[in-house]
């Protein structure tokens, strides 16, 4: 079940990246829907905290990703300094926005979350086992390591438009695969991610639904209008 939501997730991550014009005409809504006054409300929010970086408290999350990244860990001992993330050994700048794409050294797809964890098992030395175990943080506790990680990965690309250039045989199928997972209805609810993420405007309650069949720019250092998380 796990694993198939990690596929799930990856799948139509790999798709989403690559949708930009290709799919535009996929999708069903005006940009200039629902632009009501609770919208801009957010909005102004939002560049309050963009305006003022120090007020982001997902601030706090990048530093201590940075923190775990460079501190030698697991039963070998060593960092996450050497992590291939596909530009190279330890070269973190503008990495999230290739992502996902193939590594050879693994014969798959990976996604930036996917990618740390191999890292972890092959380089540091941790059982894939122990590693998804707990994968999401309790209520009221931080953000798991390896988010924190991601998050400080992920804001070494802010600002930068996504770019996988997803061209290899392999990447193709994942894409595929994400595309027919995305517009597929399935589920106790008969939903399709495109009923919830195939329009701009759109949110339920506070939370806007952000429209991922267009590109969008990387906003790690955006938090969601209500909780202190940071957007990859
Ligand atoms: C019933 C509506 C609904 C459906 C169906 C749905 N989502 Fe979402 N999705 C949401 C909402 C609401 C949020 C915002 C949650 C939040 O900010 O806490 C969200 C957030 C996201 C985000 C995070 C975006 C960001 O900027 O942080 C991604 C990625 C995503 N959804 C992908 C998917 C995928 C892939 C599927 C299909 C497997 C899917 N969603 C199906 C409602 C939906």
């Amino acid at each position: 079940m796990r694993a198939r939501r990690v596929i799930l997730a990856l799948t139509c991550c790999v798709w989403a990246a690559t949708v930009q014009t290709a799919c535009a005409q996929e999708s069903i809504g005006q940009d200039n829907i629902g632009q009501d006054s609770t919208e801009k409300a957010i909005e102004k929010y939002r560049h309050m905290l963009s305006d003022d970086p120090w007020s982001n408290p997902g601030l706090l999350d990048v530093d201590r990703g940075e923190s775990l990244w460079k501190t030698p860990a697991g039963p070998n001992k060593v960092s996450l300094e050497t992590c291939d993330l596909g530009k190279g050994a330890g070269v973190v700048d503008g990495a999230f926005a290739e992502l996902p794409r193939y590594f050879a050294d693994a014969d798959r797809v990976m996604d930036l979350e996917t990618r740390l964890l191999w890292c972890m098992e092959k380089l540091q030395g941790f059982k894939h086992a122990d590693l998804i175990k707990n994968p999401y943080p309790r209520g009221g506790q931080p953000t798991k390591d390896l988010g924190a990680i991601a998050v400080y990965i992920a804001n070494k690309s802010s600002g930068m438009t996504f770019a996988a250039k997803l061209d290899k045989p392999k990447e193709k199928e994942a894409v595929a695969l994400g595309h027919a997972i995305f517009f597929r209805r399935q589920g106790p609810h008969d939903f399709a991610c495109a009923a919830c993420h195939g329009e701009s405007g759109k949110r339920i309650r506070l939370q806007g639904l952000p429209h991922l069949t267009k590109p969008a720019l990387i906003s790690s250092k955006a938090p969601r209008a209500e909780k202190s998380q940071l957007r990859g």
